[in-house]
């Protein structure tokens, strides 16, 4: 992880579907644990990308992209995404 992404707020990825281009007017996507806002790409509209629809972690879909993961760069980084601790886990 990049140091300026140690800062940022965490999110759920229930948290982050609601940032779907449905439920809130944000458009997020998340790739390998950094939330990305791509509200302002017209290639995002109403959170849907190809067959790939936002409010999601597209780490793995991103292999099927005809491009690199360069294509973030000119977008914000708004978070952290982090799964819920699962209750078998605390034993
Ligand atoms: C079938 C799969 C996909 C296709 C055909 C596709 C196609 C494209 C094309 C043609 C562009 C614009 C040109 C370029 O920047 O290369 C683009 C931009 C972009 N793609 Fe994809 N993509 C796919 C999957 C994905 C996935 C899985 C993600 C997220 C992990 C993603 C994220 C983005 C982003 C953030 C941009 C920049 C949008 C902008 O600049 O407004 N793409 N994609």
């Amino acid at each position: 992880m990049l140091p300026e992404h140690e800062s940022l707020p965490t999110y759920t990825l229930s948290q982050l579907a609601l940032r779907n281009g449905a439920e809130k007017p944000e458009i997020w996507c998340a790739y390998q644990g950094i939330i990305y806002n791509v509200s302002k790409s017209r290639l995002w509209r109403n959170g849907q990308h190809y067959e790939h629809w936002a409010g999601q972690d597209l780490s793995e879909e991103l292999e099927d992209a005809p491009h690199t993961a360069r294509v973030f760069d000119k977008f914000e980084a708004v978070g952290r995404l982090i799964e819920p601790v699962k209750e078998d886990e605390n034993e």
